[in-house]
């Protein structure tokens, strides 16, 4: 692909302008060329297809030539009644027209035999491959890490994950194939019409660098418009995205004016631009069809010349021939710089997807591959954190607490204060930029990422649960779990009975990402999802914030279990949950202001967690 690509710079970038390249720079073209890994273990199907590819080309040249010497003949004698002595080579008379005709049907049958065994061999390397990289490029994807989502918008991502791979697909199974066929019809033309009369080929070659020149200035601008159109529709579809996962807050705010008139003027654009580039397409079609039929009667109406009259070089016949090559070398020519678009397109797709099958996975970046048998004493020593995009706001600063292994530690503080961040940091979601963390006094950089989180449990703020069933959402936590199991997990987690009201009980499918089920449903399938898991640490943010007193009382009762000798983190609004904690810490901008139990803090005179208890109790 890269050969071939060169070799089209090389023929249509204008001379004196050598250096510059469009696009297509040697940095995009080397990331692409990563594509060859993928395509490597097929690469024995794809040789084969190649030859096909090749046999199925040429023999194509033979048809422009078979369909002049048709034009052209006049004998119509039978094949058969050629002398004997002579061997069949030099039967073939190319004046008798039944020959031709007959070759013409030899000629199409060994055609699409090729072109078949070419299609489904090239059809079998690209889906493979295909698979091969939409596996790769999901599983890339599932484990980058934290940062990585917050850099890249979900939308983008999918968007890469469907729209790059069908670029490549449609790319490896076709455009490469019929790019190579136009760049051997265009050789094999001019080859042929030299040898018939190199005059008349030249007249016909005057022309088309020139056009091939103005074709290509012209397919540049043409694809800088099609890019914008591109880049509007993106944004358009991002409108439509964030609007459906939003769709409670549009609705509640009577958005929906407002999100319409945003997107109705992203289309408007859209259209604008679209109009424009295909304005722009049909004076370059036309300019084409223009210059190719100027050029075609001008070498018809040169060539009658040289066949006609006493001193004629030319036989009519093989003008005949002339003028088809002359046609299809046109044709070709006209349709290479779309197809040139199409595989630029294709390699900024691949130079995307390879990119991303080559961004750091969490697995690159944690090094450490202890698998110790963990108890859970979690201690963070002078912790300092800001967020990757925001280096300039210090989120947590000089940390430093300690919990012993089945110890339960709260965090209390104003929103914002970064108690979910030290969720986030315990889950290794993101790493302290000063300071340590350790477990069992080891640091966690020593110990394997995948080995600690599946010694973790996390009930986050906002539950998000999966499309499928309930049953389903909570086996999340134990994929091996049975049903016995679940149903245990939800009795525990107090979610039992609300499930048992469901007509399909178990089998409620919950809807996008949870729609279906309340706030306080969410919750407690999320607990049982870490009931099922039976982590050594537990981290529950805001566990029972979406629960009335009752539901409260008796996921509390749940969530008291469920801490039996484990290590968890509790972080709270409501401070009547967590009277219970070893240690809690009262947390304001990113610092540790209090620390000790419910008893000590309400007794701090002028104390914060005194001044909320106050607050609360009112
Ligand atoms: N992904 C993120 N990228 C950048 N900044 C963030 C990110 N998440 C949180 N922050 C910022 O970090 C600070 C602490 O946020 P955090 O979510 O830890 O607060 P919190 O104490 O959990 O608040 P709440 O009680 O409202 O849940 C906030 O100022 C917030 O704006
Ligand atoms: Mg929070």
């Amino acid at each position: 692909m890269h050969a071939l690509i060169k070799l089209f710079n090389r023929m249509f970038r204008p001379k004196g302008k050598k250096k510059e390249r469009v696009k297509l720079s040697k940095d995009s073209v080397q990331k692409a060329k990563r594509i060859f890994k993928y395509l490597k273990p097929y690469r024995g199907v794809f040789f084969i297809g190649w030859i096909f590819l090749v046999l199925s080309s040429s023999a194509g040249l033979f048809f422009p030539y078979l369909l002049g010497q048709l034009l052209g003949g006049e004998q119509t004698a039978s094949p058969g009644m050629a002398q004997s002595n002579t061997s069949w080579i030099e039967q073939i008379d190319f004046n008798n027209i039944n020959t031709v005709a007959l070759m013409l049907l030899v000629l199409f049958v060994l055609q699409s035999l090729f072109s078949f065994f070419r299609i489904i061999l090239f059809t079998k390397v690209t889906e493979n491959t295909m698979r091969d990289i939409r596996k790769e490029a999901f599983s890339k994807l599932i484990y980058m890490p934290m940062n990585f989502f917050n850099k890249n918008k979900v939308g983008e991502l999918t968007s890469r994950l469907s729209s790059d791979i069908t670029l490549v697909q449609d790319t490896l199974r076709t455009t490469i194939a019929e790019f190579f066929r136009q760049i051997i019809i265009i050789i094999g033309s001019i080859i042929f019409i030299t040898i018939v009369s190199w005059e008349l080929a030249l007249i016909m070659l005057a022309t088309v660098p020139v056009m091939a020149v103005i074709a290509v200035l012209f397919g540049r601008f043409i694809r800088k418009l099609s890019k914008e159109a591109q880049d509007a529709t993106a944004s358009s579809n991002t409108i439509i995205e964030e609007s459906m996962m939003g769709i409670t807050n549009v609705k509640t705010f009577t958005n929906e004016s407002f999100v319409m008139s945003k997107y109705r003027k992203t289309i408007e654009e859209i259209r604008r631009l679209n109009i424009k580039s295909g304005n722009w397409r049909g004076v370059f079609v036309s300019f084409i069809i223009m210059c190719l039929f100027g050029a075609i009667v001008f070498i018809i109406w040169q060539g009658l010349h040289m066949t006609i009259g006493p001193d004629a070089t030319l036989e009519k016949r093989d003008f005949y021939s002339f003028v088809m090559f002359t046609v299809f070398m046109g044709a070709s020519i006209g349709s290479i710089p779309d197809l040139y678009a199409s595989i630029q397109k294709a390699i900024g797709a691949t130079e995307h997807l390879m990119e991303l099958i080559n961004e750091n996975t969490e697995n690159d970046i944690y090094k450490g591959d202890d698998n110790p048998t963990l108890k859970g004493q979690v201690s963070f020593n002078n912790v300092s954190f800001h967020y990757p995009e925001r280096s300039d706001v210090q989120v947590l600063k000089n940390m430093s607490f300690e919990v012993n292994s089945g110890g339960k530690i709260a965090l209390v503080g104003a929103s914002g204060a970064g108690k979910s961040t030290i969720a986030s940091l315990l889950l290794r979601f993101y790493e302290p930029n000063e300071g340590t963390y350790s477990i069992d006094g080891k640091s966690v950089d020593q110990i394997d990422i995948e080995h600690l989180r599946d010694h973790m449990a996390f009930v986050p703020q906002e539950v998000i649960l999966f499309s499928g069933t309930i049953k389903e959402n909570i086996a999340f936590g134990n994929p091996d779990a049975n049903d016995d199991e679940i149903e245990a997990a939800a009795k525990k987690a107090n979610a039992y009975s609300f499930i048992k009201d469901f007509p399909d009980g178990f089998e409620t499918e919950v809807g996008d990402r949870g729609i279906q089920l309340s706030g306080g449903q969410k919750q407690r399938v999320a607990i049982a999802r870490a009931i099922l898991k039976d982590p050594k640490i537990l981290i529950l943010d805001e566990a029972t914030s979406a629960l009335d007193a009752e539901s409260e009382r008796l996921v509390q009762e749940a969530l008291n279990n469920l801490m039996e000798n484990r290590t968890s983190f509790i972080i709270a609004h409501r401070l009547s949950t967590i009277r219970k904690a070893d240690e809690i810490l009262v947390m304001e901008k990113g610092q540790i202001v209090e620390k000790g139990t419910h008893d000590e803090l309400i007794n701090m005179k002028d104390g914060v967690y005194a001044n909320l208890n106050e607050l609360q109790i009112q």
